[in-house]
């Protein structure tokens, strides 16, 4: 084990929980669709806005956080999950609203440094 920050969580969600996450994400999505919509009821994300989601996992809230701060907004999702950014990103490339030429919202996705703190949201 490692003294590294966050480094059992960067071991669990990059192992077997990242890869079981991926698999069953359908099923999760649908479960956890509910508590998204009322953490995005409570933020009430305004178009412009930018959004920094921690934690963003296979980029289900990214996506909808995107869609709310429309074009002219921007949202960075971030996770210490490689399989579920690559998920992420599948995910947004495969998006009506995120995937397509046309100006429109699209989350950038990136993997922080475990040590690095949540303030390095670019722009
Ligand atoms: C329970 S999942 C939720 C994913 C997503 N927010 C959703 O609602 O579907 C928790 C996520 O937090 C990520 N995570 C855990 N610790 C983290 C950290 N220190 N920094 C960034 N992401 C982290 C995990 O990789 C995982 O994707």
């Amino acid at each position: 084990m490692s003294d590294a920050p966050n480094a059992n969580q960067a071991a669990f969600w990059n192992d077997a929980a990242g890869r079981t996450w991926v698999e069953a994400q359908d099923p999760l999505d649908r479960q956890l669709e509910p508590l998204g919509r009322r953490g995005m009821a409570a933020l009430a994300p305004a178009g412009g806005e930018r959004v920094l989601d921690i934690g963003c996992g296979a980029g289900a809230t990214s996506l909808a956080l995107a869609e709310a701060v429309g074009p002219r907004g921007e949202v960075l999702g971030v996770d210490i999950s490689a399989p579920l950014l690559d998920a992420a990103r599948r995910a947004r490339a495969g998006s009506p609203t995120c995937g397509s030429p046309r100006p429109t919202p699209r989350p950038t996705l990136s993997r922080p440094a475990p040590s690095t703190p949540p303030s390095h949201v670019s722009g």
